[in-house]
């Protein structure tokens, strides 16, 4: 076996939320002993499956490889595991490095001590097998070290992505309250879209969601604009395998002729956003429209809409009641055949919606404990009519009998519709676009 198809375990770190789609993605990309944790997936890989994971998980953080785990109830043990590990296979005296250390609820208390700590601890095994010791250096260091202890168990492990994956490398400017990238991104994934059906955000700021739905709907890599990510200064850095998984990347790149769409009623906050769709290069993919949430009229379903309103934090209760109300009545009058996924702190105000929520998931937008919800808007769907009531049987009268049939057969021309125009699976009633989705919490 050659050292590059060497397995090792590899964390790809994610927010709350998001872990199971991001298992999806690496499962794909195929990684082996996928294990779901708290913020995090873990699972096996070689050395292409972690340029892979870095340059192409759209719900990945940061990707990490762990070098070393032991017990460290005091700081000289700390500082004796630390030492013992093989440095001079990843460092070498002319290398930079540097340590991040972060602890809770371990006797060692401080994080910054801990870095410190095992910053010596490397240091000290190149001076006494050598004489001569690598450099530290904070913000450019060729190899960045995590050290993290939790209960006194003392994870040691190499950082391959560098700064935080979610800086996709596109963005131009921000409005009030952007999405995160990685959030943007799970949150389209969790929706179950895959770009075979047109795509809109009716609040769209600066075009975080509609950037992130044609990435994925052109197959772009997430990490195309990224300029360089850290596994590139590692002493075992390859870069064959790496062009590669690059050249791989760009012949998977497609055309796709759905619609892409963004809209805001803030013509400024739109400029932003063709700023950032224009460092994209993604002019022709999507359309911006400076429009009112209750005006928007989507292109024809089946489609799927994905959007952040604000939440409220400087508006009124009765203004942010009203715009949700209004985006429920839009959803209701304009989206029918459309599947709609809002995202809102705000839980009182997504009752004002006034639609039922067929799917429900937690997440966290920054600091905020958010509800992503899902609706599904059946044709003919009213009020009274929620979206999960799709069975003949659930209907009454020979006149609402009459009415679901007529839905039902509307829908299965729309059916017909995308299978002939991207060969996908039969969209049933409770089906979105995409044919699978991981399960929801
Ligand atoms: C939380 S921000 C969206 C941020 C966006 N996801 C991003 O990544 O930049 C909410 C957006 O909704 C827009 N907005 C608020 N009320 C609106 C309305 N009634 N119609 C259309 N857009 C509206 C705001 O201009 C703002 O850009």
């Amino acid at each position: 076996m050659s050292e590059q198809q060497i397995d090792y375990r590899i964390i790809a770190k994610t927010f709350a939320g998001l872990e199971k789609v991001l298992a999806e993605e690496i499962r794909v990309l195929g990684g082996q002993h996928i294990k779901v944790m708290q913020r995090a997936v873990e699972f096996t890989g070689d050395k292409s499956l972690l340029y892979k994971a870095n340059y192409l998980c759209r719900a990945a953080l940061r990707i990490i490889k762990p070098v070393a785990s032991f017990f460290a109830e005091n700081e000289d043990k700390l500082y004796k595991e630390v030492k013992n590990i093989q440095w001079e296979d990843y460092l070498d005296i002319h290398s930079t490095f540097s340590v991040d250390g972060l602890t809770s609820f371990s006797n060692i208390t401080h994080s910054k001590y801990l870095a410190l700590k095992s910053k010596d601890a490397i240091v000290d095994r190149f001076r006494e097998a050598t004489g001569k010791r690598p450099s530290v250096d904070k913000d450019n260091a060729d190899l960045r070290i995590n050290v993290r202890i939790f209960k006194n168990n003392c994870t040691v492990s190499l950082d391959s992505s560098g700064e935080s994956l979610h800086k996709r490398g596109y963005r131009q400017g921000t409005g009030p309250a952007p999405l995160n990238e990685v959030l943007a991104a799970g949150m389209i994934l969790l929706s179950g879209w895959k770009g075979k059906s047109n795509f809109i955000d009716p609040m769209c700021g600066s075009g975080t969601l509609p950037i992130e739905a044609a990435m994925i709907a052109l197959n772009i890599p997430a990490g195309k604009f990224i300029e360089k990510f850290a596994f590139e200064s590692w002493k075992d850095f390859d870069p064959e395998i790496w062009q590669q998984i690059k050249n791989e990347a760009f012949d998977n790149i497609r055309e796709n002729k759905i619609k892409i769409i963004g809209s805001d009623w803030s013509g400024r906050i739109l400029q932003v956003a063709r700023d950032n769709i224009k460092a994209a290069g993604l002019e022709e993919n999507i359309e911006l429209h400076p429009e009112f949430v209750k005006d928007v009229i989507p292109p024809p379903s089946p489609g799927v809409m994905v959007t952040n309103p604000p939440y409220g934090e400087r508006i009124k209760m009765s203004d942010i009641s009203n715009l949700y109300r209004e985006i429920g009545d839009a959803l209701k009058q304009n989206f029918k055949g459309y599947s709609a996924w809002i995202i809102s702190s705000h839980m009182d105000a997504i009752k004002h919606i006034g639609l039922k929520p067929s799917d429900k998931y937690k997440l966290f937008n920054g600091p905020l404990e958010c509800s992503y919800v899902g609706f599904d808007m059946y044709e003919g769907s009213r009020k009274e009519e929620r979206p999960y009531r799709t069975k003949e049987n659930q209907t009454s009268s020979p006149a609402q009998k009459k009415e679901f049939r007529s839905q039902r057969n509307t829908q299965a021309r729309y059916s017909d519709r995308n299978q002939k125009s991207h060969g996908s699976n039969t969209r049933g009633p409770k089906r979105r676009p995409g044919n699978s989705r991981p399960t929801k919490k």
